[in-house]
């Protein structure tokens, strides 16, 4: 068991928001989905209030190792996720946490008082790679903002509130920090990193939406930097995540100062990744016990 913000946790492996859809996965396999449900605590794709296309194709690019992704959040809006989407990852047999993006705090407002006000919700995570439209400014990436958009959002709802980090940021530790003082539960990281490809022949960006998110192994050694360091200066519980892909890799994020960990990308490769990370890590943290190593803090 594992508690995270109070909300216990038969394990501790999530997925990252965006990387796995139950609802399409419990349409291909049924009540088996529910029986071996892959993680320990369910993470919705970002929702925003006005519902959104996402950016035109093609929106994938697969590098060496990983993929870039120009996805431009489609989502249902409020809701559309609150009428169609919410009553079926109810019936989820873990806790439910709902990420959130607003472009203004006013939007913000709107989705964390709303969505907190659920009984099916256990936890909210807050996206902040997105600009604020008032300011200009990636809202996750300036401690300033950060604080700002929490301080804001923590009186609406008694949920905790995950604060999700973006990787591109000069200093991801400080906005931790930021929303650490302003009243976070926990902090979730990394997301993407900024990337781009070219079309093979034409040499014109590949993706629709020209740039995207870069995940997989190839950021693998950055998120853990990332959540090495953003754990030494937070006392909040961190969630790692970033290019894991076996339960070797889920040890080395805990062993950096992570309280739980996600597996993103490679639920697209094996949608039962979450159940492996899982197994893998149970027996590597059984056979570890016997020499009892150290972390890394
Ligand atoms: C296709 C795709 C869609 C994603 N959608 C979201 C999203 O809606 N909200 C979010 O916070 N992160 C989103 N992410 C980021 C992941 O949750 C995760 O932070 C990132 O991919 C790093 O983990 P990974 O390398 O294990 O995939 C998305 C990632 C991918 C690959």
């Amino acid at each position: 068991m594992v508690e995270l913000c109070g909300v216990h946790l038969r394990g501790p492996v999530l997925n990252g928001s965006g990387t796995y859809d139950a609802i399409a996965a419990r349409r291909v396999f049924g009540d088996e989905l529910l029986e071996r449900f892959p993680f320990d605590c369910f993470v919705s794709k970002t929702i925003t209030l006005a519902p959104r296309q996402g950016n035109p194709p093609p929106r994938l690019w697969e590098t060496p190792a990983g993929l870039i992704n120009s996805i431009g959040l489609p989502n249902k809006g409020l809701a559309g996720f609150l009428a169609e989407d919410l009553p079926m990852l109810a019936e989820l047999p873990v806790p439910l946490c709902v990420s959130v993006m607003g472009f203004d705090h006013g939007e913000l407002r709107e989705l964390v008082s709303t969505v907190g006000a659920r009984d099916e919700v256990s936890l909210i995570e807050l996206n902040f790679s997105c600009p604020n439209v008032e300011t200009g400014l990636i809202m996750g990436a300036d401690p300033a903002e950060t604080a700002r958009a929490v301080e804001a959002l923590r009186p609406l709802t008694e949920k905790p509130l995950i604060v999700k980090l973006t990787p591109n940021a000069t200093e991801p530790a400080a906005v931790a920090r930021a929303a650490e003082a302003a009243g976070a539960d926990a902090v979730s990281l990394i997301n993407t990193l900024k990337g781009m490809a070219l079309h093979p022949q034409t040499r014109d960006p590949w993706l629709g939406g020209t740039t995207g998110g870069v995940s997989g192994p190839a950021v693998r050694a950055i998120a853990l930097e990332q959540v090495h360091s953003v754990s030494k200066a937070v006392q909040l519980p961190v969630i790692g995540m970033g290019g894991i892909a076996s339960g070797r890799d889920a040890a080395d994020f805990l062993a950096a100062g992570a309280t739980c960990i996600a597996v993103g990308t490679e639920s697209f490769r094996d949608p039962t990744a979450g159940a492996r990370v899982a197994a893998e890590l149970e027996a590597l943290s059984r056979k570890e016990r016997e020499f009892s190593p150290g972390g890394v803090r």
